[in-house]
């Protein structure tokens, strides 16, 4: 089958209803807590995506018993700190900075060397940012360059609590030092600036020792180490970052409504709601729920003719920041100049995606302002595409073909998609879904 996406056409009217696949922050998160935990943990709605996928093959190695069945998947954990593997182990984190970077916090009293590899997109990635906190630990790393992989690392038996600042805003980083002060002795202190939070819920759930208190700007977390961690069974709820592009899908097309059922809605999670509604996007929550601390509802979407730009305030950069790329394109069809700023951690994801927004758009006929970290995008709200399009050699990062979908669907032209099979690490049935809102949409 070819590898590339051809689209003439844009999208009918629909009014459809749809799931999306499980949270990848979440699946990916179960997936090595339940290896630390002791004994049989189970999981449904768990994410089958590359990402996932990469994540049991890890703990498998790691000695970890995983059965994945029709409807759900099992781990058999086998205690904190429990690993048991062989010398000269490779561990494949592929596409997955949240992989590669939490794992090495579980790995910090690894009697062995492990390596860790990952594909050319992760080998471009910093892992520097976990590496120098987690060297506090006790833990050494070695690496042919400095702060990227391949590296490996080797555990310390004496990994005592750390104090650490984490002032990126990134979940991976926190998620990492959160991971790490369950295999050390003492406590560790954390001060991060705001990120999602399904790591301190999980911990909460797990009665992981955690305190926690917020601050406007910052979170202040303290962990003890845990003498167990009881094994558990999770419902992996939508992935909002998923829905996202569906919500655009439907906000950029003429007549048409779409609800997203059972979609984590975590306030962490959600700027992606919060923005395009300033921008004059229907977005309506339906059925709201608590599950385990996380917030879950239906997402109801209607077209929207009439989308304003937006000064988008920073404050919503992490609660947003998997969602920018299909918010770049709401951009390009609203009235107005949007701005974007403080964008610099957008550029260290799966492909340097500030850059790769704006290119985008200005292939589309779209004029944008672009510095290292912040963007300008003059909105044309009767956008014709009159230029075929070609996106390729994006590093296969996953949300760039899926934008560009979603592009493609909404403001016509002719465009032609490589790397079809990117999909795969965060979303394999995205198509399928497409095709189910309009059967001749592909
Ligand atoms: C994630 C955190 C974010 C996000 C990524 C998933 C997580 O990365 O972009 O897709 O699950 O913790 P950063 O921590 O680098 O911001």
């Amino acid at each position: 089958m070819s590898n590339f996406l051809e689209i003439k056409k844009k999208i009918r009217s629909f009014n459809k209803e749809i799931n999306v696949s499980g949270d990848k922050s979440l699946s990916i998160r179960w997936v090595l807590l339940a290896s630390q935990a002791t004994g049989k943990s189970k999981a449904y709605n768990l994410l089958m995506s590359e990402d996932v996928l990469a994540a049991m093959d890890a703990i498998k190695k790691l000695g970890i018993k995983v059965n994945i069945h029709k409807n759900y998947c099992e781990i058999f954990g086998n205690g904190i700190n429990g690993f048991k593997y062989k010398k000269n182990l490779t561990i494949n984190a592929k596409n997955s900075g949240t992989l590669g970077r939490l794992l090495l916090g579980l790995l910090i009293k690894s009697p062995q060397e492990i390596r860790l590899i990952g594909d050319r997109s992760l080998s471009k990635r910093d892992f520097s940012r976990v590496t120098l906190p987690l060297q506090k630990f006790g833990a050494k790393f070695n690496y042919k360059i400095e702060g990227k992989l391949p590296l490996s690392i080797l555990g310390s038996q004496s990994a005592k609590g750390i104090k650490y600042l984490e002032n990126k805003g990134s979940a991976q980083c926190k998620s990492s030092i959160m991971l790490a002060a369950l295999n050390s002795s003492g406590t560790t202190l954390i001060k991060a600036k705001k990120s999602r939070d399904h790591s301190e819920l999980l911990f909460k759930y797990l009665k992981i020792p955690i305190r926690i208190k917020k601050t406007k700007k910052y979170d202040f977390i303290d962990i003890k180490q845990p003498e167990k961690i009881k094994s558990f069974n999770y419902q992996i709820p939508g992935d909002i970052s998923s829905s996202a592009f569906f919500m655009v899908l439907t906000t950029l097309s003429k007549n048409s409504s779409l609800l997203i059922k059972n979609v984590n809605i975590n306030p962490s999670r959600t700027g992606v709601i919060i923005i395009l509604k300033k921008m004059g996007a229907k977005i309506f929550l339906k059925n709201q729920k608590s599950y385990r601390g996380e917030k879950i509802a239906d997402i109801l979407i209607k077209s929207s003719n009439n989308l304003k730009a937006i000064n988008c305030p920073s404050k919503l950069n992490s609660s947003a920041i998997d969602e920018f790329l299909i918010i770049f394109l709401v951009a390009a069809k609203a009235k107005g100049i949007s701005h974007f700023k403080d964008m610099s951690e957008l550029n260290q994801k799966e492909s340097p995606r500030l850059n790769w927004g704006s290119q985008i758009l200005n292939m589309m006929g779209i004029k944008t302002r672009l510095t290292k970290n912040s963007i300008k995008i003059y909105g044309k709200p009767n956008l014709e595409i009159t230029k075929p399009i070609i996106i390729k050699n994006y590093l296969k990062d996953h949300r760039i073909f899926m934008m560009s979908t979603i592009a493609a669907l909404t403001c016509g032209g002719q465009w032609k998609i490589h790397d079809k099979d990117s999909i795969n690490t965060s979303f394999p049935s995205f198509l399928k879904i497409v095709k189910k809102i309009d059967n001749r949409a592909l």
